[in-house]
């Protein structure tokens, strides 16, 4: 190990940003405007065999959107993205500048389209690319008004517009799961002779309450791991973007609330929440807003995003599933929950062939993203069981579970 490397440690999770040109790291930074919570570690000159000289920049528990690298590929076209987890190189990626930028730019040009404040036109700027980066120039896709480089790089640390506060899906599920230990929603048997009777039947070592987040700090934790969740799925691609957040009567109904606000308020989207009532209305003429609240702003075609703690036998959702059709034509574009139990159905001697979150997907064409499930909630815990109780989980999923446990 060089001294470079004994000088700067390794991060546990979240990206390294290297092989960016030497002085050129703070300027990166400066760019990406992150947040002032994030870990962050600059190394400067540090010694590099590719350039002979190079700044890395780590970033603990952060998330780079796709937008964000391209920005960096700006300022530094020979960085490397390294996504880390769990201590290891996940990802390396290249960065690459991009040939159109998109919304971030301003034209100079006041009789432009884009500086008409009566239009919604966002900038749009194409890249004219040279030999030497400092001579690349950004022509505006409307007007044709050109900026040089320097002036646009000025611009962009001027005014960092690409502030995301996505974090890392290890940094979700670990901070979710912490809240629920302190809060008492996760309990685990204290020994083999003390587990949990489920309705089921089933005795299981563990237990997940989420009727227990009533307190106003679980409620803003469940707002920043829903938003920061379904941002991450978005920006990931595993979802499509939707118009509103439904929430099964009655557990989903806060969720749908706090994941509408959280990611207003966390990444400036704006989603409507929807929600069932349980009991239809008798005294006035029915209407959509007597099955579903909230309906009144549904416009046919519109795509919704389903919500709920945890799933037992997915009863509930194909009910709401039902209801939704009240709606006329929509498209549940995915169901996001707190936990998957990772469960086959069935109760303490019948086992079915398939946990719910397996049956919607399959039988429903549901997608079903869960922020924790038993695997993740199990390799973040097992260091703290003991071998007794470790043994009961790992007994338990061989028995009921739809995944084996190790
Ligand atoms: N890194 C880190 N924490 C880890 C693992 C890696 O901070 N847990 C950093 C390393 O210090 C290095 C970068 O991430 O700056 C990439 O790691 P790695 O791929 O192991 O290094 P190299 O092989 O030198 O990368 P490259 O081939 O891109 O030069
Ligand atoms: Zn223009």
């Amino acid at each position: 190990m060089s001294q470079d490397q004994l000088l700067v440690k390794k991060i546990e999770n979240g990206i390294v940003i290297d092989h960016i040109p030497a002085g050129k790291g703070f300027p990166v930074l400066k760019l990406l405007n992150i947040i002032s919570t994030t870990k962050i570690v600059v190394a400067s000159n540090m010694y590099s065999t590719k350039y002979g000289k190079k700044d890395i920049i780590k970033l603990e528990g952060k998330y780079l959107t796709s937008k964000e690298i391209d920005l960096i590929s700006l300022i530094a076209p020979t960085a490397t993205i390294n996504r880390i987890e769990n201590w290891e190189v996940k990802e390396k990626h290249q960065v690459k500048t991009p040939d159109v930028i998109d919304g971030v730019l301003k034209c100079r040009n006041p009789a432009c389209i884009t500086n008409d404040k009566y239009s919604e036109t966002k900038t749009k700027f194409d890249l004219i690319r040279s030999q030497d980066i400092e001579r690349n120039t950004f022509k505006c896709s409307y007007c044709g008004a050109l900026l040089y480089y320097n002036e646009a790089i000025e611009f962009l640390m001027a005014s960092p517009a690409m502030v995301s506060g996505l974090v890392s899906r290890e940094i979700i599920e670990k901070t979710f799961l912490d809240t629920l230990i302190k809060k008492g929603a996760l309990r685990i048997a204290p020994n083999a002779n003390e587990l949990f009777v489920f309705k089921s039947g089933r005795k299981s070592p563990n237990f997940i309450n989420t009727g227990a987040l009533t307190d106003g700090e679980s409620l803003s934790k469940i707002k920043w791991a829903f938003a920061s969740f379904v941002a991450l799925l978005l920006e990931e691609g595993k979802l499509e973007d939707f118009d509103f957040v439904f929430g099964p009567a009655y557990k989903g109904i806060n969720l749908a609330v706090l994941t509408c606000e959280g990611l207003n308020e966390l990444f400036g989207m704006e989603k409507r929440y929807l929600f069932d009532r349980k009991e239809e209305k008798t005294y006035a003429d029915k209407t959509m807003e007597q099955i579903i609240v909230g309906a009144g702003y549904f416009k046919p075609g519109s795509k919704i995003l389903m919500v709920d703690d945890v799933i037992t036998t997915g009863g509930t959702k194909l009910e709401a599933l039902e209801k939704l059709k009240s709606l006329g034509e929509h498209k549940v574009v995915g169901l996001v929950l707190a936990v998957d139990r990772q469960e086959k159905m069935g109760d303490a001697v019948s086992v079915e062939g398939k946990s719910a979150v397996e049956n919607l997907r399959d039988e429903f064409n549901l997608n079903v993203h869960s922020i924790l499930n038993i695997q993740s909630i199990f390799n973040l815990v097992r260091g703290s069981l003991s071998g007794e109780i470790k043994q009961a989980w790992i007994d338990y999923y061989k028995r009921y579970g739809a995944v084996q446990l190790q």
